[in-house]
């Protein structure tokens, strides 16, 4: 029987925050995830195993934050739930927190950065501290809430739309209070921000974030396995896959791996793969084939991803997936990397000639990236 005025209805009466509110809330800055309407896992992003086993310390920890708190309580060691995750596009970063997200059935708000960002700073400000604070006020009442800064360079890079060095540094200083308050009051709230353009990101907010992961573009290694885990996929929607493209791809892993072995014991290091061409040198004076893993060097596993998607469109008229198709595929939709290099030249002559306009307008009153 229902006991009207028992204290656990009155809780019950005073949730603010359903999931309702927080999407029409919360999701004016970005896009809301419930854990129920996730669809990737944590085993869905493959390798990175360091920084999960560290993730799923981190993620216990904010479940049993309160326990935590109190315990921590007088220590003067507030823990900070900051997390960075920096490097290239379609690495994984957002999708693996999606997957934690999930796993620990903590719901999450990606919010795209640049929107908060503002040519009127006051607008800036006022847009980054509503965000934190509201989603510090669903982390307390719901228990945890994961905030997701997506290109978080924007605050405070020359990206921005804020032209102003020194309203860069107000917008900078005023997001690194607002994750200080949160961090003292010692809410569940848990910051993640992501960058693909670590060198442009104020070094005061790299320094504000408890943890820093990188993303790489895979080795051959996880290629294969990401490659492997795709066609996995084409499988299981009922397409075949010719069993050529997995004996392709053993030979040629193992062709690698045999030269790769070779020039460590002739060097005496290991060679990576993305250290000029010598590996890849030397398996051309073995072979002409150029076969998947060495066309997709400096592929994204997103890029495997679409390539893969790629090759559905015809697979599935056929309902047969051959290593031709598989292979022009993967090579139509090209990789990141070559892109990332070419964006990296770029910044690096514009920011050369914004920071030559600005010591040519403001004599000396510039020097380098805004330090806390
Ligand atoms: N290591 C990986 N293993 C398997 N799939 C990956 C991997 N990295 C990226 N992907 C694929 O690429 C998609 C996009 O990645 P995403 O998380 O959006 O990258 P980022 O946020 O770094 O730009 C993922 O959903 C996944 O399908
Ligand atoms: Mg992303």
């Amino acid at each position: 029987m229902r006991k009207i005025n028992s204290s656990k209805d009155k809780v019950e009466d005073e949730i603010t925050f359903s999931d309702e509110v927080i999407k029409n809330r919360i999701g004016k800055y970005g896009a809301v995830y419930f854990p129920s309407n996730i669809q990737e896992s944590i085993e869905d992003i493959l390798g990175n195993e360091t920084k999960k086993e560290i993730l799923h310390d981190f993620f216990k920890a904010l479940k049993k934050y309160n326990e935590f708190t109190k315990q921590l309580k007088g220590s003067k060691l507030n823990p900070s739930l900051t997390v960075l995750l920096y490097g290239p596009p379609g690495t994984g970063k957002t999708s693996l927190t999606r997957g934690f997200s999930k796993e620990y059935d903590i719901p999450l708000c990606v919010v795209e950065t640049d929107r908060l960002v503002s040519p009127l700073l006051g607008d800036t400000i006022k847009q980054i501290r509503n965000v934190v604070e509201l989603a510090a006020e669903i982390a307390k009442e719901r228990g945890s809430f994961i905030l997701f800064f997506d290109e978080i360079d924007a605050i405070g890079s020359e990206r921005s739309n804020i032209h102003e060095v020194g309203e860069i540094k107000r917008a900078v200083i005023s997001f690194l209070q607002v994750i200080d308050r949160i961090n003292y009051e010692g809410v569940p709230l848990a910051i993640f921000g992501a960058t693909n353009h670590q060198n442009q990101l104020d070094s005061a907010i790299w320094r504000r974030f408890t943890f820093h992961f990188s993303f790489e573009f895979p080795d051959y290694h996880l290629r294969k396995k990401i490659i492997e885990s795709f066609l996995d996929k084409v499988k299981n929607a009922k397409i075949g896959v010719d069993e050529s493209i997995y004996t392709n791809l053993n030979d040629e892993y193992g062709r690698i791996q045999g030269i790769s072995n070779n020039l460590e014991h002739k060097l005496g290091y290991i060679v990576s793969e993305f250290e000029g061409n010598i590996l890849w040198d030397e398996l051309h004076k073995k072979s002409e084939m150029k076969g998947l893993l060495e066309l997709s060097k400096g592929y994204s596993g997103s890029d495997i991803e679409r390539g893969t998607k790629v090759s559905l469109l015809k697979a599935i008229n056929t309902e047969r997936l051959t290593y031709e198709l598989f292979y022009n595929s993967l090579k139509l939709v090209g990789g990141t990397a070559i892109h990332v290099e070419r964006q990296d030249v770029l910044s690096d002559r514009r920011n050369k000639e914004i920071n030559s306009k600005r010591m040519g307008n403001r004599s000396s009153n510039f020097s380098g990236p805004p330090e806390i």
